[in-house]
């Protein structure tokens, strides 16, 4: 169903729907959370007037599924904190929209959600970056930026997010924190550093940023602590799932922060969010990745020549009993399709993901509503499809030129107009019941 466009006529719509009786509380619950003064969409939709103003392209994008932003298929996997639209919602919103946009009574409520930028709950604590100038007509940049935090005494972390301040111009960010022992610190709560880079960290950098706490013992490191792609949201655990202890003394560090190329002159502030738990974290989480950078082969080989449409897949087998938490596909804007799945020894399939338009935009990383077993001896497949036709909106290059992972950089690029792909499973050893535990999140936002 989703994205044919056509909606069957449902007994629950109403005949003569109004905003006040029945659209405001759509809106407010699917919409406000984004379309909000400093929301992450460009626009805020607070006001009768501006949803009235828009009520034809309101009526076109829910329709065709494009808003709310999910790109996942809801009829192949469901998920935490789902976009979702109902039937009956998106025809309640046709009919309404076809009848003129009624506003109906007056003195109803229409609110925005708690105007926090988070997508898990209150944060705790709001950990500023330096800002970042950007210009009209920049090229791909990349940052190291730090910020360093000092508390009242070490607490446990049940989640971090972080949140740029307008929605788009990070492509990509990978966080670690480094843990100071007592009194070994030498810079001053508060400090943020940023420098500009065209590499992979290296001895000046470290240096240049104070990574390496001169003159005192190493700081211990988290790897990978949080991470950032357009348009994820937050993610926390029940208690005692996943999650850090920090030391009294820490910094959060983004050794590669990646702004897309800008066409206006802007500036970002990032923030990372953070979350504390009192409930010390007992089962560590890890990660495995399918594909570029990753434990398992791309085939064929990711080269997308100009003009075509190119199929891939890349296959793994655990040796292990997982539960599995999180997933992430990732692809850059060439990408068409998304699909994920793991076939048991026994044969049957585990469906993960299905995306069948990938949007660059909407790079979730998808929390399943109950952990999902996968047993030792099941092998992970990911199947991504990529257009590098001129038909795909999304294509960097006009005409379409011929599009690959590249390796010169040290590493997979990063580069958005290259292309990735990538599986990202966030899991933990198999404990039995797992497949009971609840991930919704235990605070939600209105
Ligand atoms: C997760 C955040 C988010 C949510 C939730 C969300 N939007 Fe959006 N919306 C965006 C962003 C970002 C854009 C601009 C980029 C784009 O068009 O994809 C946008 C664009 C739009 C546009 C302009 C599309 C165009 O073609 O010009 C409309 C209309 C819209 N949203 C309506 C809605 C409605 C109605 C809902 C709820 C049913 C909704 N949005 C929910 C983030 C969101």
């Amino acid at each position: 169903m989703i994205g044919c466009g056509k909606v069957s006529e449902e007994k629950n719509v109403p005949s003569n729907p109004t905003f006040a009786e029945h659209i405001a509380p759509i809106l407010a619950k699917n919409c406000l959370p984004c379309h909000r003064e400093n929301g992450a969409a460009p626009f805020s939709l607070e006001q009768f007037s501006a949803v009235k103003k828009r009520a034809k392209t309101i009526a076109k994008v829910t329709l065709n599924r494009y808003m709310p932003p999910w790109p996942a298929d809801p009829n192949y996997t469901h998920f935490v904190g789902e976009k979702v639209l109902t039937e009956e919602q998106i025809a309640t919103i046709q009919r309404w929209v076809e009848q003129g946009a009624v506003e109906g009574s007056v003195g109803y409520s229409y609110k925005a959600p708690e105007s926090y930028r988070s997508s898990i709950r209150k944060p705790d604590l709001i950990i500023p970056f330096d800002t970042v100038a950007l210009h009209e007509g920049d090229l791909d940049r990349f940052f190291i930026s730090k910020a360093h935090v000092k508390l009242d005494r070490k607490r446990f972390v049940s989640a971090l997010e972080l949140v740029p301040s307008s929605m788009g111009l990070i492509h990509h960010a990978n966080g670690h924190l480094l843990l100071y022992a007592e009194g070994s610190n030498t810079e001053t709560p508060g400090t943020v550093r940023k420098m500009e880079t065209t590499d992979a960290m290296n001895s000046n950098s470290f240096e240049k940023m104070k990574l390496i706490n001169v003159g005192g013992p190493l700081p211990n490191r988290i790897h990978s602590a949080f991470n950032y792609l357009p348009g994820v949201e937050g993610v926390e655990y029940p208690a005692g799932i996943g999650g850090y202890e920090v030391t009294r003394d820490f910094a959060a560090v983004m050794n590669d922060v990646h702004y897309g190329p800008s066409d206006t002159n802007t500036v970002d502030k990032a923030v990372l969010n953070v979350f504390f738990t009192e409930t010390a974290p007992k089962r560590a989480t890890g990660e495995l990745m399918l594909g570029t950078n990753g434990v398992s082969k791309i085939v064929p080989p990711l080269v997308v020549p100009a003009n075509k449409i190119t199929k891939h897949s890349t296959r793994y087998t655990i040796d292990a009993d997982i539960s599995v938490l999180t997933i992430n596909p990732h692809l850059h804007q060439l990408g068409k399709s998304f699909w994920a799945f793991a076939i048991k020894p026994n044969g049957d399939t585990i469906p993960l993901i299905r995306i069948r338009r990938w949007n660059f935009n909407w790079q979730y990383f998808y929390t399943f509503k109950t952990m999902v077993r996968i047993p030792a001896g099941s092998e992970i497949v990911a199947i991504a499809e990529f257009d590098n036709t001129a038909k795909n909106p999304y294509n960097p290059n006009h005409p379409p030129k011929t599009v690959a992972e590249r390796w010169d950089y040290g590493g997979a690029s990063m580069r958005a107009s290259d292309e990735m792909f990538q599986f990202i499973i966030t899991y933990t050893p198999y404990q039995k019941g797992d497949e009971n535990i609840s991930l919704e999140r235990k605070t939600t936002k209105p």
